[in-house]
């Protein structure tokens, strides 16, 4: 079912966004046919949010007795946003074989058994993966800041720590905390397969204890990058700015600062992490030793500096 589903929306979107693009979607879908069995995954941005009720919108006003010119209007719209994403994807530099495997090996992987079987400690799921453009981003920023040390605080399966990994010079390093023992070695696993691998270790404990210990260690980040739980995110941030843990000059990057749109969507509307978000967002704002920007990337990406 996730297949056609996967099928159809892929023929709507370019049908919608490209009419001459049907031999590239022949060899899209004959591509995803062969190569892949992974389950599809849901919509966890306020953008792919959008896109699907907009999608269910349009279809509604299609089979009732919408006028022509809102039909029209709202075609506009669909395209419009549709459109959006997938070109972003096809525009950006794509990933490496390495990270295309990992990202494979994450949407195969059936978490509800493993959580079920008691494997994991939590339920984790494909979704959490950041994917090719939020990876090529954090990449980015690694370049642009020169980082030699990069800290991430939430690993999941290891997409954004090696997508960082692959842009740290040879003698860089990067400290994963990860909370959950078997997805820490699904990861170390996935990290063999890459020769940036070796500059990431994993740090398999709760990430407030990881983060202490390395503050009174002495240790310094030039970039960190906050995915953990949501819940946390205050902590975090407050252990890394009453500590040394972020090099003179250093870039937290925290990951989810939209929460799929409940940060500015009503309070009733919020789940248990949307109100942890919108708090995260109003301590990041009231706090004078930092300036910060939210960028509209995949499910909100805030950039954060010590002044
Ligand atoms: C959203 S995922 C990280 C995704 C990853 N950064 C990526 O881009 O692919 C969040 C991860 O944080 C881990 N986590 C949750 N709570 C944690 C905690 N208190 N300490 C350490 N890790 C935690 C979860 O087990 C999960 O693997």
């Amino acid at each position: 079912m996730g297949r056609v589903y996967t099928i159809v929306n892929m023929v709507l979107r370019y049908w919608l966004t490209r009419p001459h693009g049907i031999l590239h979607l022949k060899s899209k879908i004959e591509n995803y046919m062969t190569t892949t069995q992974f389950n599809q995954p849901r919509a966890v941005t306020p953008h792919g949010i959008l896109v699907e009720l907009l999608q269910s919108t349009l279809q509604l006003a299609q089979s009732s007795n919408t006028s022509a010119e809102v039909l029209t209007s709202l075609q506009h719209i669909y395209k419009l946003a549709a459109g959006l994403e997938p070109y972003i994807g096809e525009y950006t530099t794509n990933e490496s074989e390495a990270l295309t495997a990992l990202a494979q090996k994450t949407s195969t992987e059936d978490w509800s058994k493993r959580f079920s079987d008691g494997e994991t400690v939590r339920q984790l799921e494909q979704e959490m993966l950041s994917g090719h453009v939020e990876g090529q981003t954090l990449k980015m920023f690694v370049y642009l800041t020169k980082a030699k040390r990069v800290l991430e605080v939430g690993m999941f399966t290891g997409y954004s720590a090696l997508a960082m990994a692959e842009a740290l010079p040879d003698d860089g390093k990067l400290v994963a905390c990860e909370v959950d023992a078997y997805v820490a070695s699904f990861a170390q696993a996935c990290f063999q397969n890459s020769p940036h691998g070796n500059k990431i270790s994993v740090e398999v404990a709760p990430a407030l204890e990881t983060l202490r210990k390395l503050a009174q260690n002495g240790e310094s980040f030039d970039l960190i990058f906050i995915d953990a739980d949501k819940k946390e995110y205050i902590e975090y941030f407050h252990t890394i700015l009453d500590s040394s843990l972020l090099a003179p000059g250093g870039l937290i990057c925290v990951d989810n600062t939209l929460m799929q749109g409940q940060v500015y969507l009503p309070n009733e509307q919020r789940s248990v992490n949307g109100k942890a978000i919108t708090e995260f967002n109003q301590v990041v704002a009231n706090d004078s030793r930092v300036e910060q920007v939210i960028l509209p990337l995949r499910d909100g990406v805030t950039l954060i500096r010590r002044i």
